[in-house]
């Protein structure tokens, strides 16, 4: 199955991005593909701007990126207590091709910052309006102090509760219904 992966963030070493694609490998079978942010330059959207430009090709791609995947594993980097403004302005672009920017599809949602709030306040605001995008949400785990939690050299989450949760999150994106 094609779990597709990003950190709703434009740093090009985020740490968002490094979680995501670390719990895709904890996905049985996945095949993975990472997405960068910072790939998806847009002018701040504005109904004005969209008036005159219509739908600019990066908000398409990225929109096309999700409906490709048989699943989706994302991880929000918090700034000032919200969604970065690289991730909300992508999401603000896509949602006017289609509010349901999941496309329905199975969806982890984490999140993680180097302190000990785990960039829980932006996963708080994310889940609390997922129903509106057409997210099939199918677990969330914030993981708080992520320096401590992550091993550089490996790439891989070795504080053992975050694991865990982890493990747990990525196996419902491989569950299948038996017809
Ligand atoms: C403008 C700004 C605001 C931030 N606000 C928060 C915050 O509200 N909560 C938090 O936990 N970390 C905050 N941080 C620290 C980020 O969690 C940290 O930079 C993290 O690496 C961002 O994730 P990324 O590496 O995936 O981009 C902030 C960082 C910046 C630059």
């Amino acid at each position: 199955m094609k779990i597709l992966t990003f950190g709703a963030s434009n740093t090009k070493n985020s740490i968002n991005k490094a979680l995501a694609r670390f719990t895709a490998t904890l996905v049985p079978g996945a095949e993975i593909e990472v997405l960068d942010l910072s790939d998806y330059d847009l002018p701040i959207f504005s109904e004005d701007l969209e008036k005159e430009i219509g739908q600019p090709p990066a908000a398409k791609t990225f929109f096309e990126k999700i409906g490709s995947a048989d699943g989706v594993i994302v991880s929000f980097a918090e700034h000032n207590g919200s969604y970065t403004a690289a991730y909300k302005n992508l999401f603000d672009w896509a949602s006017r091709i289609d509010q349901k920017v999941f496309q329905d599809k199975p969806t982890v949602y984490l999140s993680t910052s180097p302190g000990p709030g785990g960039a829980g306040s932006v996963l708080a605001s994310a889940k609390g309006s997922a129903q509106f995008f057409g997210v099939d949400l199918k677990a969330a785990v914030s993981v708080p102090n992520f320096y401590d939690a992550f091993d550089a050299e490996t790439a891989r989450i070795n504080e053992p509760n975050a694991l865990a949760d982890l493990i747990a999150a990525a196996e419902t994106l491989a569950l299948r219904e038996i017809a």
